[in-house]
């Protein structure tokens, strides 16, 4: 593996194309989903293999509670089993997990099983890994606008949910759609972005390598003249 220079310290993922890649395949979306939690772990262990300390993504939004009740239970119910199963993922490599997002929405056994492994995994040093769930960047505004105003304050940063987390270097959508879908509107300011239109669950080693290459390739300038 040939390792590019320039590697970003946040890398965000909008993880898209999930459902179309199951349905192209004559199967049920939560099939999909489902394959989707081996390309999180394979990029999830890439970023560790190389030394990036913050790795994102964007799980479930806002706008998701709005999909047939079916796909939304099958997601809760995939989410909760993939956190189960990766505990001792998490402890080998040394991963930091942490879930943002309005989490009163999310069912109560999901929030028992993020607790967990928030409090099991908090002294992981090499990777910070963060799911965005039931996540949107109006809503991380909104909340965050809200605490300022209670307390006092004028700098909106420390009271987004993101506080203490760097903005993300780089951005990647999947499947071929280009937009950022409410995602964070704020902490994206300055990100590179990278579309490929391959699809969520055939994003592995080979593709995350591809889409760092192309960062390492951008000049960022920052609003500043070089
Ligand atoms: C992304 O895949 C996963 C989530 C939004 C939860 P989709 O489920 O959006 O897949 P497509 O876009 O319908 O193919
Ligand atoms: C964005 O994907 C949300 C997540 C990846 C969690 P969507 O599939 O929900 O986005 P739209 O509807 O195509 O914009
Ligand atoms: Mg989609």
């Amino acid at each position: 593996m040939t390792i590019p220079e320039k590697l970003p310290a946040h890398v965000t993922f909008i993880m898209d194309g999930n459902g179309r890649w199951a349905r192209s395949r004559g199967k049920d979306r939560i099939e999909g989903h489902f394959e989707g939690v081996e390309s999180v772990r394979e990029v999830m262990k890439t970023s560790v293999e190389l030394g990036i300390p913050y790795v994102s993504f964007y799980a479930f939004s806002e706008e998701n509670w709005g999909r047939d009740a079916a796909e939304v239970n099958g997601l809760m119910e995939l989410m909760y089993r993939a956190m189960k199963n990766e505990l001792n993922t998490f402890l080998d490599n040394g991963v930091r997990f942490l879930v943002l997002g309005n989490r009163s929405r999310l069912p109560d056994k999901v929030n028992m099983g993020i607790d967990e492994l928030q409090e099991l995994t908090k002294e992981g040093k090499r990777l910070t890994m963060i799911l965005f769930m039931s996540y949107s960047g109006q809503w991380d505004i909104q909340q965050a606008a809200r605490r300022m105003a209670q307390a006092g304050a004028e700098d909106i940063a420390p009271f987004l949910s993101t506080a203490g987390i760097p903005d993300p270097d780089l951005m990647i959508r999947t499947s071929g759609e280009q937009r950022i879908s409410n995602y964070m509107l704020w902490q994206l300011a300055y990100a590179e972005f990278v579309f490929t239109p391959t699809l969520w669950p055939d994003f592995r080693k080979q593709e995350y390598l591809a889409a760092l290459e192309e960062f390492a390739s951008r000049d960022r300038r920052f609003g500043k003249v070089k």
